[in-house]
């Protein structure tokens, strides 16, 4: 196990004492993963009893080895007792030979031929709530980019895929954010705890009902595709299905919500990439790569080993649980030119380590780079000023997903 090393402030040339619980790494983690880089490419986190992995090569290791470092740990990892269905473990959280099966039934929903039939639906539903806070707030003036678009905007889109009535979208966004904070549960008390709690018992109490409803009256969509689905002759269980679609909420509405609010924040920061945007939108791609590359909405996943290991020379036991750090591996300077700026005009030549490599590989990375694109494309059309209000950004509280917890804008209609 590598020395602890007490550190000073960032930028101080001295070693950082890397705590990703702690509220100073989770606003800016940054100048901590260029210090992890450089001198403590693997490091234990007492906090956290988990070896954090900072540069590109070892995490693309280790991720496309799904049998030295197993996966069967990330939710459990993650989510502790805020499971929404502890019974059966998600896709994300499986290992060979069963992740392959349900991937495969999974994929189904994701291919490019499947996400592009739902292009048109996104303009619309970018559309719609675009005139709902018209509607709500004239012409001119200010609201929350992230509570009243861009979490309800994928959500919306989820939804359709999974056949959920959108009536109840706004709770949605609650319920993720509370599940997904419980990956700070070792930092909270009782109250916060029990909220999460809640937020977790209820997104599943949602899913029991629907599932319900579709099994009495199955439709075209993908929760009825999941309960009349065989795998091996058998069908999936109540249980798998509910799994299933909690890892649909939690993995596609926080991360295309994030990508979109952080979008914002780097497009305030850099003026000058913002007017070149507004003037052109087919910059909209490369603005969005940068973006994942530069500020990404998943920081951090999680494996454990099922044998012992040694990587970037340290020893690490059968068993330990292992954090590569996705946005570290997104500025190593050795994959990377210039990692530090922000650089729409970048040619990117190594695979971008936002959505995972190997076999858990994003199933949504087609259709979130999809729907942020109709959203941008929308939201630069239908107004002629669009900025936040303050520079300070009030980021979530995670050291896991990134991404503005609310956004105040300034707002001028075409
Ligand atoms: C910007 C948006 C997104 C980001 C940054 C992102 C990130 C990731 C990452 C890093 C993984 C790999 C986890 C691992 O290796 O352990 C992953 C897996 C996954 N994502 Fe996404 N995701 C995004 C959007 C979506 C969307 C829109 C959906 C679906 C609606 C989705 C569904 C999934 C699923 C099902 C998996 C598990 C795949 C497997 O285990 O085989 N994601 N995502």
């Amino acid at each position: 196990m590598t020395a602890m090393l007490k550190t000073d402030a960032p930028g101080d040339g001295g070693k950082l004492d890397y705590d990703p619980l702690d509220p100073v790494v989770k606003h800016e983690p940054y100048p901590y993963y260029v210090e992890l880089r450089d001198s403590e490419p693997v490091k234990w986190l007492p906090g956290l009893q988990a070896w954090a992995v900072a540069r590109y090569d070892d995490i693309d290791m280790l991720l496309k080895d799904g049998r030295t470092y197993s996966s069967g740990q990330f939710w459990p990892a993650l989510l502790g007792e805020y499971d929404p269905v502890p019974e059966e473990p998600p896709l994300i959280s499986m290992d060979p030979p069963g992740h392959m099966q349900l991937r495969r039934i999974a994929n189904k929903a994701f291919v490019p031929s499947k996400v592009n039939g739902l292009r048109d639906r996104t303009y619309e539903i970018a559309n719609l709530l675009i005139d709902d806070i018209i509607a709500k707030h004239g012409n001119e003036g200010e609201f929350d980019f992230c509570w009243e678009f861009t979490a309800l905007y994928p959500v919306t889109v989820v939804a359709e895929v999974l056949g959920v009535p959108t009536e109840r979208r706004a709770e949605f966004k609650y319920w993720v954010d509370d599940v997904l904070s419980a990956a700070n549960r070792a930092a909270y008390g009782p109250e916060r705890l029990a909220k999460i709690d809640e937020s977790a018992k209820k997104m599943r109490a949602f899913f029991e009902d629907l599932y319900d409803q579709r099994a009495a009256n199955l439709g075209e969509d993908l929760l009825s595709t999941f309960i009349t689905t065989e795998v091996d002759g058998q069908t999936l269980t109540r249980n798998q299905v509910l799994s299933m679609a909690c890892l649909l909420l939690i993995g596609g509405v926080e991360t295309t919500t994030n990508l979109l609010g952080t979008t914002l924040v780097e497009l305030h920061r850099h003026r000058d990439v913002f007017d070149r945007v507004l003037a052109d939108h087919a910059l909209i791609p490369p603005l969005l790569e940068e973006v994942l590359r530069y500020n990404p909405p998943v920081q951090i996943i999680f494996r454990h080993t099922t044998a012992e290991v040694e990587i970037a020379g340290v020893k690490i036991a059968k068993g330990d649980a292992i954090m590569p750090i996705l946005a570290s591996a997104n500025r190593d300077e050795s994959k990377f030119e210039n990692p530090e700026v922000f650089d729409i005009d970048r040619k990117i030549e190594v695979p971008l380590m936002s959505f995972g490599q190997g076999p858990h590989f994003c199933l949504g990375n087609y259709l979130s780079r999809m729907e942020a694109k109709s959203a941008l494309e929308v939201v630069f059309s239908r107004f002629s000023l669009i900025e936040p209000i303050s520079e300070d950004v009030h980021w979530l509280d995670s050291y896991f997903a990134r991404g503005p917890h609310v956004l105040p804008v300034r707002y001028k209609v075409r």
